[in-house]
């Protein structure tokens, strides 16, 4: 694309009076990285030369070639740390787990290669530097060439890059990556045919993108390498700009620092509960976060606001936050709240709480670069703005105007922002939406980002430019967000929902897919996107129902909203030219169908949060791709258009203009339709109806789907022929740290009974007034509570505390198989 395009299609996002900032910023950082780069020339490409020696160490081994070192350290028998040198250590922001239990290893010296095994892997160290990672099976898994050092000198930096690749199997797909506009399957090629490259800087994608836009906000250099024979995963802990590719070969290239990377190898779930042990779990969220969000840019006054809030309450539609754009800064400026057009934000906060509604506002990071702005004078007393080689605060233009950044590589300057939100949590506010934070700035043309040689970061004090600390920027925020709000309030969960990230964010943060295009493919986008998110150890997400810019047709609106209310994070939002987009704005049947949804996404509470309960334990995403429930099937590895949420719920989008129906691939087992209990075998291609009101739900036969209304327990059981089955429901006061309990619920089925165990843990007192077990595909003719028999109410039962329920009756569902 020409400059002049690039800046005519910039300039739509730019208001004119951030014009001249977003003309002459760009000169000034081309002008500032021409300084450092002038004569770059491509020096030499260094590889990693003769094996000098080998030596075993405690965990690995050590090896010395003659241009390149190379460690090899297990974590653990089935996780393996890989890390050639030199190059500029990672700071281990994205990690969090950094003792590891001992572990034994065996290093063995062959005729042309070394070996190291642990207990489950074995890592194979060729003469050339070439490594080989086998299971104990001995299948080689992963076959990487010896890495290259394309070394460019420049004036007064060297740059050190390194080409990485690796052979990839035939048939073995690709995930991961963190946010991507892609298809889930990575290694599907681009236009013409061609590889796509993905690249690693975070980015804002200025107001609009569609499919195959990237690199987009949240990069992670992480990917899992799925196929039938064995799978892996391999992150890099390496945050300087990349690019990657999958055909042949994997290749990813970085532009410095160490190439350090982890490698572990087991199943889908094993290898999401492995890396989310290295880069940090993602902490219980409190319990109305799963409730449904509303957000508009342009809601500009309290009266708007309330006006939306009213809205809710008369057409009976649950909302359990609303959220402030930039239209409730004074000036656009951080941490302010603007007098005039929100003088009774406080009143307001405490209004909607007893409503159950909690107010969500924006933060960016840009610091308003005057003298009158007591926040900018502070953070420049206390030296904590990522500076120019000049030691000058680096300035750039963003909502607020010229502004500074603060460096949150630097730990006064997290701690420092972190003891601003104080005055928002005083006035009520409950969660903070961080935007703008790869950091994004407006420029006409080129990257929207600080200026990445020239901008200087302390780095926990080593010092580094913004290459490296550019893909940290948004983690470090929420960090810092996320420990404002523990500290503050230790006994409320922090809520920070952050668009940018980088390994690790999970620990601190939600996320949502930015600004996607209103279209029907915007729509078919946010599923990879979601998925891959969630594979790439990040659970909650989602993105803006109806799409950021553009009007929805309301049956856009209502496809999308149909899909995001089985996703974490369910919420609308809209650029401040859309028309104004609220489930009631479509009118009917519109409303009412979205009424449902939700009133079904909020039935579903237990559901989702046993799942965010899982997911701290286990990093397992909420939202997975189909193979999650049968990885044997190739057929299901690039199904982007439909996903699991949990094990026992499969929801198919509609995502067509149109269209009333849909085919999709079935993972093996039985599924029953939510709809009409009509019972599919998996394994096989269905054809299933979505009349506007529906979309393709169906659950897994054998589940126990908890739902809850009216006080009750409702536990939905799904029978499975034969085949026993278990469900949990994990609950406790919904927010803060105190009791909880876990009840776990165990069916066995045969011939023509049906009996389900309840077993309590935790002290926590059960929350619910009593328990109804509603049956699907069994009709009960004699039923034993605790072994007394009781009146046969049916399908559904009504009963309090148990230890054994006993039905006989008939599967209607299944042929009996003795
Ligand atoms: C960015 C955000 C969008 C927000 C807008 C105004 O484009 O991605 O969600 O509404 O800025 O703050």
């Amino acid at each position: 694309m020409g400059i002049l395009n690039e800046a005519f299609l910039n300039l739509r996002t730019i208001k004119l009076r951030r014009f001249l900032g977003s003309l002459f910023y760009p000169l000034q950082r081309d002008w500032l990285e021409r300084q450092l780069r002038k004569s770059q020339t491509l020096e030499a490409v260094e590889e990693t030369g003769e094996i000098q020696r080998a030596e075993a160490t405690k965990r690995g081994g050590q090896f010395h070639f003659k241009h390149i070192e190379l460690e090899i350290y297990f974590l653990s028998a089935d996780l393996v740390r890989i890390e050639w040198k030199p190059g500029i250590y990672p700071i281990s922001y994205g990690i969090s787990r950094k003792d590891w239990p001992q572990i034994e290893t065996t290093f063995q010296e062959m005729e042309e290669c070394w070996t190291i095994s642990s207990p489950q892997l074995k890592v194979i160290v060729g003469v050339d530097g070439s490594l080989k990672f086998q299971n104990l099976s001995g299948q080689t898994l992963r076959e990487e060439l010896p890495p290259q050092r394309p070394t460019k000198l420049s004036r007064q930096t060297q740059d050190e890059t390194w080409l990485h690749q690796a052979k990839l199997r035939p048939q073995e797909h690709i995930y991961g990556l963190g946010e991507r506009a892609a298809p889930l399957n990575l290694r599907t090629s681009g236009d013409k045919n061609k590889a796509r490259t993905y690249r690693m800087w975070n980015y804002d994608a200025g107001g609009i993108y569609g499919p195959g836009t990237d690199p987009l906000y949240l990069c992670i250099p992480l990917y899992l390498g799925l196929h039938e024979e064995g799978s892996y995963l391999i992150f890099y802990e390496n945050s300087f700009p990349a690019s990657f590719s999958f055909q042949e070969l994997a290749t990813a290239e970085f532009e410095g620092g160490a190439l350090r990377y982890y490698f572990t190898a087991g199943t889908l779930p094993q290898l999401l509960e492995r890396y989310t042990e290295l880069t940090g779990r993602p902490p219980l969220p409190p319990r109305w976060a799963f409730g449904y969000h509303q957000s508009r840019w342009g809601y500009d006054k309290e009266s708007a606001l309330r006006e939306a809030v009213k809205g809710f309450e008369t057409h009976d539609i649950p909302v359990s936050a609303m959220h402030l754009d930039i239209d409730v800064l004074d000036n656009f400026r951080a941490f302010t709240i603007d007098p005039d057009r929100f003088p009774h934000i406080s009143e307001l906060a405490e209004e909607l709480v007893t409503k159950g509604i909690r107010l969500i506002t924006i933060i960016n990071p840009g610091v308003r670069a005057s003298r009158k702005n007591r926040l900018f004078e502070e953070g420049r007393a206390q030296d904590v703005f990522c500076k120019l080689p000049n030691g000058k605060p680096a300035i750039a233009p963003v909502w607020a105007g010229l502004c500074a950044f603060p460096d949150f590589t630097n730990p006064q300057a997290r701690h420092w922002w972190s003891r601003q939100y104080e005055y928002l949590l005083d006035l009520g506010i409950t969660g903070f939406w961080h935007d703008m934070n790869e950091p994004g700035v407006f420029v006409l043309w080129g990257d929207p980002s600080l200026p990445p040689h020239s901008t200087w970061h302390s780095l926990e004090g080593r010092g580094g430019d913004h290459r490296e600390a550019h893909n940290f920027y948004g983690l470090l925020q929420a960090e810092a967000g996320y420990e404002a709000l523990s500290e503050y309030q230790p006994e409320r969960r922090p809520f920070i929902v952050s668009r940018s990230g980088w390994a690790g964010l999970q620990r601190y943060a939600w996320t949502w897919t930015g600004d996607i295009e209103t279209s029907w493919e915007g729509l078919r986008q946010t599923i990879p996107t979601v998925l891959n998110l969630g594979l790439s150890g990040i659970p909650y997400s989602g993105s803006d129902i109806g799409g950021f810019k553009g009007n929805p047709s309301a049956e856009l609106y209502l496809r999308w909203f149909q899909i995001s209310c089985f996703m974490a994070f369910c919420r609308t939002h809209s650029a401040n030219n859309t028309k104004l987009r609220t489930p009631w704005s479509f009118g009917e049947p519109t409303l009412s169908i979205v009424r449902q949804f939700l009133q079904l996404r909020y039935r579903l509470m237990p559901y989702f949060y046993t799942l965010a309960w899982e997911a701290s334990q286990t990093g397992h995403p909420l939202v997975r791709p189909l193979f999650w429930a049968d990885t044997d099937n190739p057929q299901l590895w690039s199904i982007d258009d439909a996903f699991l949420l949990g094990d026992a719920l499969l929801v198919a989008a509609i995502a067509q203009e149109g269209a009333t129906s849909r085919a999709i691939a079935l993972p093996k087992g039985h599924w029953y339709n939510f709809w009409n209990d009509a019972l599919l075998e998996g394994g096989k291609q269905v054809n299933l109806k979505a009349p506007l009101e529906q979309i393709p739900l169906l659950v897994k036969a054998g589940s126990i789907l908890p739902m809850e209304e009216d006080n009750q327990l409702i536990l939905h059981i799904y029978p499975s022929a034969f085949l026993t089955s278990e469900g949990q429901v994990y609950s406790d006061a919904g927010d803060g740290y105190g009791k909880s309990r876990l009840d776990s619920f165990y069916l066995t089925q045969n011939q023509d009974c049906l009996e389900l165990t309840w077993k309590q843990q935790g002290d926590y007192a059960f929350p619910y007034a009593g328990i109804k077990l509603h049956l699907h595909g069994f009709e009960p003719q004699q039923v034993w509570v605790d072994s007394n028999e009781v009146v046969n109410q049916g399908q559904c039962l009504s009963v309090e505390q148990f230890e054994q329920v006993r039905w006989q009756g008939v599967f209607t569902n299944y042929e009996h198989r003795s």
